[in-house]
């Protein structure tokens, strides 16, 4: 078995896609067969209760960042869906980044408590879906993951954000970025081509070619607790989201 590649879902800018893109790419790619598991790293813990999941005291991955004794093997739930496990977050949480950075060596934990699941390779993937911020939690996950893919919604302001993360992760030693994922797209509008061309013409072989609508039903799936696939398989949501868990696969030559 090969190790697993952690990647975190990263952008400081809020609602740009990141828990949306972390809770159906783990679903999609789930349903290809594919073993993925998802870390909700946000106390808003918006990808816990998008994959049907109750956000429990005790049970998210902040117990293992600050306590050496908690293995984070035990923090690992299944969820409903196939092939999708996950470590939750937990609501409340607002205090536990502080405590973070008052550990010592406090940038590496996440990548301490992590190599016990990677090294065992039982996930072909672990998403991490980050806070829309770059405090502590979000440096951890680019600290310790192996690549970030970052979402972009098709707006004016997409390309700032993107170049702040994106000098950081050279900062970090140079992560890898995975992919750029284009959301939220409104085909209708002319903003949105002459972003997605200036995002392109950018960062060029990194942006996928799947882009993800807009599609209400995207965002009407998660107060059900279920992904686009189970909630509305046969919305243009699901179907983008599909394509891109494909398109994500055949990269690494992933066979479904
Ligand atoms: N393609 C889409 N079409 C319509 N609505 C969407 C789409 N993608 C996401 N949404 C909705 O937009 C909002 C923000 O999306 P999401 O929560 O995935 O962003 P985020 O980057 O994780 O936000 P935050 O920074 O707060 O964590 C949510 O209400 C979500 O349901
Ligand atoms: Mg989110």
């Amino acid at each position: 078995m090969s190790k697993t590649k952690v990647i975190a879902i990263a952008n400081q800018k809020g609602g740009v896609g990141k828990t949306t893109t972390a809770i159906n790419l783990a679903a999609c790619l789930g349903d290809l067969g594919v073993k993925v598991l998802v870390i909700d790293l946000d106390p808003q813990a918006n990808a816990t209760s998008g994959l049907g999941m109750p956000k429990e005291e005790g049970k998210s991955l902040y117990q293992a960042l600050l306590n050496d004794k908690i293995k984070t093997k035990k923090l690992i739930q299944k969820t409903q869906y196939r092939n999708v496990d996950i470590i939750t977050s937990e609501l409340d949480l607002a205090g536990a980044e502080i405590e973070v950075a008052r550990t010592e060596g406090c940038l590496d934990k996440f990548k301490t408590v992590l190599e016990p699941i990677t090294e065992k390779g039982k996930y072909k993937f672990i998403f991490v879906d980050c806070p829309p911020s770059l405090g502590v939690l979000t440096m951890n996950a680019l600290n310790g993951c192996d690549s970030m893919l970052l979402p972009i919604q098709c707006e004016y302001y997409a390309l700032e954000g993107l170049s702040t993360i994106s000098k950081l992760a050279e900062k970090f030693n140079n992560i890898e970025i995975e992919g750029i994922l284009m959301t939220m797209y409104d085909q209708r509008t002319n903003l949105a081509s002459a972003v997605e061309a200036e995002v392109r013409n950018f960062f060029g072989e990194k942006v996928y070619k799947t882009l993800i609508p807009r599609n209400v039903r995207l965002s009407e799936a998660p107060s059900h607790g279920q992904p686009i696939i189970a909630y509305d398989d046969y919305c243009l949501g699901a179907k983008a989201y599909r394509d891109f868990a494909e398109e994500f696969a055949d990269k690494y030559g992933i066979k479904y």
